[in-house]
């Protein structure tokens, strides 16, 4: 695990002006000292998670300019002497802790807060001070100094009912040979060999280590730019030129791009938050999602030896993807005109720090928004489309994660994840197969895996009455008399009325698609108006039903999930996912089967990646997608990008001529 580089105490540049606001540096400062007080035990204290506490949708929506702002912290807090672990409400106004909820992490179904960066280190200390594992990997065939210079990889426990590790806060740790501190582990997996860390005690409470011995595969594999072959030299500079700026205004945490307008949030646990996202039409803005985030994701691997059947990273959930976001680097990470937001945030201690460059937002050319070109009249129309990108990148261990929202001229919303980084890797016996994966190089494979994401999105079509949500799919009519030439095809819709209903796989067979309307309005044509949501061809989980991994990761097992609105219900797979046996979170909110008809819904989807190792993936794998759509469906009486200016872009040439544009 890498440190992170933007830990430095920075004056905060943002006070909280509306409910939705992230905590600031001073109400972090309040929030952490209450807390410490109240546990009366403060050196002992780490914090795991510092965020504000959000009001409920209703108070946030009836709160209006120039009221006083409510102002709660939320704090998730352990003892590193006892391992207690508890949750406090401090109201920020006056210092005071308001509620106090010790966890229990050693009853069923356990669960702990998530890994804090600090026991990142204590788990190689833990490792590397004790005899047994030592000589495990000098039974490998490394020296001491060797044994020193060995990367201690720790890997959220998951939950398998060991009876061992009840309700003690355990990690798994695997380990990487290197040659130097600089080497790339991950080229060099120590096979058989884990080692389960109470982080506590900092002492190894199991030694997994497999009689038979794998080769370390030894080939040096880096990707720094001084180890890497020469770069190509055809590339000429590509420049993003705005020479008036960007089309954005940012007042605080609040965006306006063209007609959208939301609000940008942030926790620890999930990053970018986007709130209060509408679309300004005929003179008011027109609210579409209330809150969206990505609540969380797994990634189960499908290797049954010792070091990986265990492996299933819950990262929101046991890292948190807003502890782990990456401080972006302007022209690099980030082309154009960009805006950086940077986020307050507590560190294990509690002392506020300023994430620097933890959000990007940015516009981007994207290629036609539409077009006509007509032959009988000569009339052609083209207009560009532009979209309005806001992002962030987490690095969780071995993978990076981007997260993109992008919003169009046309009304359509997109998340987009970006999945790069460094595969999990195994090492191979030489001449042998490798069975549960593809081979990556020489005596080096990848094992075969899924990555889950799910979204949360709290509907807000069209306005605050309710919203339905439906399905739709295609059928074939048979042939008859209302079908006598074979072709008609029936679009089939039924609405979602309560949760189990709308627990739904896609099906691209049948094109199914679904809908969140909002029947208390009527559109242009007489209808509710919609937004369509767009799932891409995506897995579920394959684990088998009964497996924990299916258990702790049952939002995976279906693409959308429908909920009435429940603050407490915040993330797909529950509040503390790590070393949790399972059954909590999407599976556990529907089982109550609540009505969620024309009602305040929170539509979930789970969208992922299944993935089969190749050579292609290493040293570091090329960037590879996954995410959806939403968009306008009714929501609009025509083209929401129809009055979009017919610029043309004055620094475009014609390669091999001098200049002129792309008019026909
Ligand atoms: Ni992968």
């Amino acid at each position: 695990m890498r440190e992170r580089l933007m830990t430095e105490p920075m004056p905060n540049p943002l006070v909280p002006r509306h409910p939705l606001d992230p905590l600031d540096a001073d109400e972090i400062a309040i929030a952490c000292a209450a807390v410490s007080a109240r546990s009366g035990a403060a050196a002992q204290l780490r914090f795991v998670n510092v965020e504000m506490d959000e009001p409920h949708k209703d108070r946030v929506m009836a709160w209006r300019a120039g009221q006083p702002v409510p102002r709660a912290a939320f704090v998730v807090a352990l003892r590193r002497d006892t391992g207690a672990a508890f949750e406090a409400r401090v109201d920020l106004a006056s210092g005071t802790v308001t509620e106090w909820r010790a966890l229990a992490q050693d009853k069923s179904p356990f669960g702990q807060p998530a890994v804090m960066v600090e026991e990142f280190q204590a788990v190689e200390r833990a490792v590397k001070k004790d005899p047994a594992w030592r000589a495990a990997v000098a039974r490998r065939g490394l020296s001491e100094a060797e044994i020193d210079l060995v990367q201690v990889d720790p890997f959220s426990a998951g939950h398998f009912g060991y009876v061992e590790e009840a309700g003690r806060r355990c990690v798994r740790a695997v380990c990487y040979y290197r040659e130097s501190l600089k080497d790339n582990g991950y080229a060099h997996p120590i096979e058989g060999l884990v080692a389960v860390v109470d982080l506590n005690r900092e002492e190894i409470v199991t030694l997994v280590d497999e009689p038979e011995l794998v080769p370390i595969p030894k080939k040096k594999r880096n990707y720094e730019a001084k180890d890497l072959p020469p770069p190509r030299t055809d590339l000429k500079p590509l420049h993003i030129v705005q020479p008036e700026g960007p089309s954005f205004t940012v007042d605080g945490w609040k965006v306006e791009w063209q007609k959208w307008s939301f609000r940008v949030g942030f926790t620890p646990r999930e990053g970018l938050v986007i709130h209060q996202l509408g679309y300004e039409d005929g003179g008011r803005v027109r609210p579409i999602i209330y809150r969206a985030s990505v609540t969380e994701m797994v990634v189960p691997y499908a290797d049954p030896t010792a070091n990986h059947y265990w492996k299933s990273a819950f990262d929101a959930g046991e890292y948190g993807l807003g502890r782990l976001a990456n401080a972006l680097e302007l022209g690099c990470d980030c082309l154009g005109h960009i805006h950086y937001f940077d986020v307050p945030a507590a560190d294990d201690l509690g002392r506020p720090m300023v994430m620097k460059n933890a959000i990007c937002m940015h516009e981007e050319d994207y290629g036609i928004l539409w077009k006509h070109n007509e032959f009988r009249t000569g009339v052609h129309e083209t207009r560009r489309s532009r979209r309005l990108v806001i992002s962030f990148f987490a690095t969780v261990g071995n993978y990076d994660y981007g997260f993109y929202w992008y919003l169009y001229q046309d009304g359509t919303i997109q998340l987009e994840a970006k999945l790069t980084g460094i595969i999990q890797t195994a090492a191979v016996a030489p001449g042998q197969p490798y069975p549960w994966g593809g081979m990556v190089d020489e005596g080096l494979g990848g094992p075969t895996h899924q990555h889950f994401f799910n979204v949360r999105l709290h509907m807000m079509v069209d306005g605050d009455e309710g919203n339905s949500v439906s399905e739709h799919e295609f059928h074939p009519r048979p042939w008859g008399r209302d079908n006598p030439h074979g072709n008609v095809f029936d679009l089939v819709s039924r609405p979602l009325l309560r949760e189990l209903d709308a627990a739904r796989e896609a099906d691209g067979r049948t094109g199914r698609y679904w809908k969140v309307s909002n029947p208390n309005r009527v559109n242009s044509v007489g209808n509710a108006p919609g937004y369509k949501v767009i799932v891409q061809p995506t897995p579920v989980m394959l684990a088998q039903p009964g497996s924990y991994v299916h258990a702790r990761g049952g939002f995976a097992s279906k693409h959308i999930w429908v909920t009435p609105y429940d603050p407490a219900e915040r993330y797909a797979s529950g509040e503390y996912p790590n070393q949790h046996q399972g059954g909590d979170g999407l599976p556990r909110f529907v089982a109550a089967n609540r009505g969620i008809d024309n009602a305040d819904v929170v539509l979930w989807h789970s969208f992922g990646h299944t993935h089969v190792c190749k050579p292609e993936d290493f040293p570091v794998m090329p960037v590879e997608y996954a995410g959806f759509m939403l968009k306008p469906n009714g929501f609009f009486a025509a083209n929401a990008g129809i009055d979009v200016p017919a610029d043309r872009d004055a620094a475009s040439k014609r390669h091999g001529g001098d200049g002129g544009c792309c008019a026909g």
